[in-house]
């Protein structure tokens, strides 16, 4: 007998239909806005010139030349496509100089260079975990991750964003399991521009038997002094067993890796599915990563790290200063504040946080918007980001805009969260996943 239910009914259906709808009549909707030309810190959008504070590109490298070049030579000698995967035909020399690069920078015995970092991430969760293990995550984890854990068909054991107690407990929980643990966290946490603990984590994992992954993405080229990330920052290089980043952030691309013991990335070379399984990157895409690399290991790279750090800080600082709402710095043992690229203002209700977005955006400056599952119901956030590359006319042209729209928005739609002692970030709450336990963060 024919079935009655029509798989696509959940299309025409869907909860987010209605707010749809209504977003775009009122022209309001904050995503797929296009873009016209090179995401520099004005970029063109949709016809008029718009500081860009949403973009990953926190070194402002997609527009040097050198990146540039790095690109173009890799098509000139390669071609436009690899046309198969890095299993058969799709590996070039510039996979294995990434590789290279990329174990040495981050102190590894070796790295696997994946097409892109969601494909890194399930790559590696959905091989090395099986049904046996028990997976833990922090709840802020980003949707990469948890879809890795879900791939595996592992135990997920999730627990509350960045509290160690909670840790502990489900590690107790998890040692119940009977099978291999894993414990994987972002350095940096890509909607609340928060750290992981890491020195606390890696403690609890050694203490209970389990390995730890920690997520790079939004560190690697920014934090620590040679710019590997939160686990150098931490002085937990040694106590992570793997480690994994995007190049499409700071390196100014797209592509992804996973760094650590040679037997693993050797395993995950010849068992991983979602490595073998598709297309390698675009040859000019690993050219512009490899050159982004370079930069970030030469002389230059401190000075750029320095920049783009000091810019968060001057736009956490000034929006903050204005009356947002703006997610607290982390602070280290040692008392240092660490305020990562990832600046986010807490707004609370969606529709709020897609007004002001397009306050912003018809003012002149484009910021990304998150909205329930990205974050907590609730938990609406404009997550705006800097690059080393704005200068500091750019951010305070930028500041004034913002004063601006906080202006009129209040005078038609109230008053926006106030920033309060101790803000909290949107995510610890716990709640930032969806009913079926992915988090949809980009
Ligand atoms: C924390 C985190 N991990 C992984 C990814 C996935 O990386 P990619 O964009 O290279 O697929 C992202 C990208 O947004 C991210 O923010």
């Amino acid at each position: 007998m024919p079935t009655s239910t029509d798989v696509f009914a959940k299309a025409r259906e869907h909860e987010r239909l209605e707010q749809l709808k209504v977003a775009r009549e009122l022209d309001a909707l904050p995503f797929f806005r296009v873009l016209e030309g090179p995401t520099l810190p004005v970029a063109e959008m949709e016809g008029k010139p718009r500081i860009m504070l949403g973009s990953n590109n926190y070194l402002g490298l997609t527009g040097d030349e050198r990146v540039k070049q790095g690109a173009l030579d890799a098509l000139n000698r390669y071609g436009t496509g690899l046309t198969g995967s890095r299993f058969l035909n799709g590996t070039i020399e510039l996979h294995l100089e990434l590789e290279r690069e990329l174990a040495e920078w981050l102190g590894t015995e070796a790295a696997l260079v994946f097409t892109t970092g969601h494909q890194a991430n399930i790559g590696a969760l959905g091989t090395l975990l099986g049904p046996a293990d028990t997976v833990v995550a922090d709840s802020g984890d980003h949707a990469s991750i948890l879809d890795g854990c879900l791939l595996s068909r592992a135990k997920l054991r999730p627990f509350r964003h960045n509290r160690v107690d909670r840790l502990e407990r489900t590690l107790e929980k998890a040692s119940e399991d009977g099978g291999g643990i894993l414990v994987v966290v972002d350095g940096v946490f890509s909607m609340e521009g928060d750290l992981a603990p890491l020195p606390e984590i890696a403690e609890r994992c050694s203490r209970f038997g389990a390995r730890l992954m920690v997520d790079e993405a939004h560190a690697l080229g920014v934090l620590g002094a040679r710019g590997a990330g939160t686990c150098e920052l931490m002085g937990v290089e040694d106590r992570a067993d793997l480690r994994m980043a995007t190049f499409s952030k700071s390196l100014a691309s797209c592509g992804g890796v996973i760094a650590g013991p040679s037997d693993v990335i050797e395993f995950l070379r010849i068992q991983s599915r979602p490595f073998m399984f598709t297309a390698s990157a675009a040859p000019a895409a690993l050219g512009a990563a490899l050159a982004a690399v370079r930069i970030c290991r030469s002389a230059e790279g401190p000075a750029l790290f320095d920049r783009v750090l000091g810019n968060a800080r001057y736009l956490h600082d000034g929006l903050r200063e204005l009356g947002f709402k703006v997610v607290e710095p982390t602070s280290l043992p040692d008392g240092t504040e660490v305020v990562t690229p990832v600046v986010p203002v807490v707004v609370g209700d969606d529709w709020k946080a897609v007004f002001l977005w397009k306050a912003l955006y018809e003012a002149g400056v484009y910021v990304n918007v998150a909205i329930h599952p990205a974050v907590p119901p609730s938990g609406a956030l404009l997550r705006t980001s800097v690059m080393a590359s704005h200068d500091r006319a750019t951010l305070d042209r930028a500041l004034e805009l913002f004063a601006e729209a906080k202006r009129v928005f209040e005078s038609e739609h109230g008053p926006l969260p106030a920033p309060a002692g101790a803000s909290e970030p949107a995510s610890l709450s716990g709640a930032a996943q969806t009913s079926d336990g992915r988090k949809n963060t980009l």
